[in-house]
């Protein structure tokens, strides 16, 4: 609850209950409604992909770090104290997708995409030559990242650069800040577009993404 958002256990009995039971995540609520990103992603998808595998990656986390000291530290610190250590894999994977999904959800909005105006505009024509290219890039980032994985935009010692992680992995490991995280797991869209990863992900760009969002995560706000 620390760690994810801070919603109100006073306005919501359920939440109020968790806390009481001590488990120390929370599913963090969307900022939207189900059906708020449709027809870009539908509004099946998002339920399954928030109220099944998001919330298992929460309940299965809070299980691990049941008793641990863990269960009193934030995602992000336990994100870095796990990276890399095969016996504590399983809290890594689970500490890493809850973390990266309550990020990927505000990434994208109703009514997104199109050109980022302001300083990260500049910034991003600055770091990669042109919006277009940029676009390509990360376009290019999801649709080759092999498998389960997400493609980002970072900013790495204050230059802005795009890259891929394979399955739960997260830029925080290696120092970069996320700005933009895009989830080409299947799951984020098979249900959609089946195999055509590259219209979901051209779609999203295009009409979803939060520059908003991006630019408070690049301290451009
Ligand atoms: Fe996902």
């Amino acid at each position: 609850m620390r760690n994810l958002q801070e919603h109100s256990a006073h306005a919501d009995p359920r939440e109020a209950q968790r806390l009481a039971s001590g488990a120390p995540f929370a599913l963090p609520p969307l900022p939207y409604d189900e059906g708020a990103l449709a027809p870009v992603i539908s509004a099946r998808t998002i339920a399954l992909h928030h109220g099944k595998h998001q919330k298992t990656y929460v309940e299965t986390l809070n299980k691990l770090v049941a008793g641990t000291s863990f269960s009193n530290q934030s995602l992000e610190a336990i994100i870095k104290a796990t990276v890399g250590k095969a016996d504590q894999a399983a809290i890594f994977n689970n500490a890493a997708q809850a973390w990266n999904h309550a990020f990927y959800w505000r990434c994208l909005k109703p009514g997104g995409g199109g050109l980022p105006g302001g300083a990260l505009g500049e910034r991003i024509a600055s770091a990669f030559g042109s919006y277009d290219q940029f676009r390509k890039d990360f376009s290019k980032a999801a649709v080759a990242q092999f498998g389960s994985g997400w493609a980002w935009l970072v900013d790495d010692g204050g230059k802005l650069k795009v890259v891929a992680t394979g399955n739960a992995d997260v830029p925080l490991t290696k120092g970069q800040k996320p700005i933009l995280g895009l989830d080409v797991w299947e799951h984020a869209y098979y249900l959609d577009y089946q195999n055509r990863r590259v219209d979901h992900v051209e779609a999203v760009i295009d009409r979803l993404l939060n520059w908003q969002f991006a630019a408070s995560c690049a301290g451009l706000e």
